[in-house]
């Protein structure tokens, strides 16, 4: 049975540069019409057309006047802190120490990860979030719960088991060799099962030793088309602490860059504090720099400088992202609005359109997953959200002065939060209306 979804449809192609001067970059039609079947986007177009070239087996679900969208990606994110956010904490290394790795610990109890992971999962779906790039813990038994609970429910998601073998609690450490294992036994029983993918994870320079760095380094080589994530210069301190572990190395980037931890599968978190030696070695490389907004101003850490980054030759590949628990919201939306602020106090602008862009075939990119994810395309797979501008009474105001798609998109942006999507397709099934409330 086929799906033909009726509504205001907005897709884009490419990054709209210039905003509203560049119509090549994305697709809008006002009354359109996507027709799904078998999870995968079959056509995208008027939808009088659509309707009229299909039989009586098409279902159509009517969304207008609601924008129906790809759904968003998250490209940062620790499920296991969601009982992280919001803690009181001063920088990095206190809130690190006092809550998060005391949280994390938690997942070597019976039935917590499990229990964590099917509330995430709600999470996600309830913010419009339909893929994301996730950490675990070190506790294989974290990995299990996540997959399991993502390929229960079809959702395409990219994660991995922690590696970090010093500088924590000891009931969060695992070994260079059993980190090495523990993650190839992951590989081989996940990645490529269903929608999902298995991330090479090891937390971040300063809680591995260079023995875990060199078999990260090796479950790079041997799975070259896998995932690498893991945090970058967010912090000075952090990068202090990484001099000291580290004397020979010219910089934080280049531990990563020794070790052959960089490249175009690579997920660097945060990417604040670089030195210009550091931003070549990143965009030579193809790495990508994971702007986290909402988190970078929670934990204080600084200011993501994007059209830095993009002044390089070649450019710096970057994504956006939440980093819950460091960050505070599971909204996209919120999390552009962040981001938008934080370019815009450094006198950096950045248009509506090109925030929908990162947050959809922006994101899908920077994980190498267009054609795949991230856009309407026929052949995609058929992750979508109806987003509604006037979700909330301020909103629904508000609307009355707004005449332009790009003002909408905006408002929604700036405004609005979980209560903005009006539903999310996981392959072609409607599943935010079926979550329990
Ligand atoms: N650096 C190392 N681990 C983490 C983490 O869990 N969150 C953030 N924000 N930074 C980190
Ligand atoms: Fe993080």
């Amino acid at each position: 049975t086929e799906l033909l979804l009726r509504g205001r449809l907005l897709t884009f192609h490419d990054e709209p540069l210039a905003g509203d001067a560049s119509p090549d970059a994305f697709t809008y039609i006002e009354d359109g019409g996507l027709l799904i079947r078998d999870g995968k986007i079959r056509a995208i177009g008027d939808y009088g057309r659509l309707r009229a070239g299909e039989g009586r087996n098409v279902e159509v679900i009517d969304h207008r006047p609601h924008l129906i969208m790809p759904g968003f990606i998250d490209t940062h994110i620790h499920y296991p802190q969601m009982q992280v956010v919001a803690s009181y904490a001063g920088e990095l290394m206190e809130w690190l120490n006092k809550y998060t790795f005391v949280e994390e610990q938690k997942f070597s109890n019976q039935g917590h990860p499990e229990r964590i992971a099917s509330a995430f999962f709600d999470e996600l779906i309830r913010h419009g979030t339909t893929t994301a790039a996730a950490y675990c813990t070190v506790h294989k038994a974290s990995v299990e719960a996540f997959f399991t609970e993502a390929d229960r429910r079809n959702m395409r998601m990219i994660a991995g088991k922690v590696m970090m073998d010093r500088n924590a609690p000891s009931g969060l450490l695992d070994t260079a060799q059993s980190g090495y294992d523990d993650s190839k036994e992951l590989i081989g029983k996940w990645h490529g099962t269903g929608r999902q993918l298995y991330a090479i994870t090891p937390r971040f320079a300063p809680t591995s030793t260079p023995e875990q760095l060199e078999l990260s380094g090796l479950l790079a080589r041997e799975y070259p088309d896998l995932h690498v994530q893991t945090h970058l210069c967010e912090n000075t301190a952090e990068i202090a602490f990484v001099a000291e572990l580290f004397p020979w190395s010219r910089d934080y980037t280049q531990v990563y860059e020794h070790y052959g931890l960089l490249g175009p599968k690579t997920l660097l978190g945060h990417c604040i504090h670089l030195t210009d030696a550091e931003i070549a070695a990143i965009a030579n490389s193809g790495s990508v720099a994971v702007f986290c907004p909402t988190s970078n101003l929670f934990i204080g850490s600084g200011l993501f400088n994007l059209a830095r980054l993009e002044a390089s030759h070649p450019p710096v590949r970057h994504a956006i992202a939440t980093d819950i628990g460091g960050g505070t919201s599971y909204s996209m939306l919120r999390t552009l609005d962040e981001g938008y602020k934080i370019l815009n106090i450094q006198g950096q602008r950045y248009h509506p359109l090109r925030s929908y862009y990162q947050a959809t075939l922006g994101n899908a990119r920077a994980l190498s997953l267009q054609g795949i994810i991230g856009a309407l395309t026929p052949g995609a797979e058929a992750d979508c959200i109806v987003l509604n501008a006037r979700s909330t009474p301020a909103m629904r105001l508000r609307m009355e002065t707004v005449e332009t798609l790009v003002e909408e998109l905006f408002l929604m942006q700036t405004m609005g939060d979980d209560r903005t999507i009006a539903e999310v397709y996981i392959a072609g099934k409607p599943a935010k209306s079926l979550l329990a409330s």
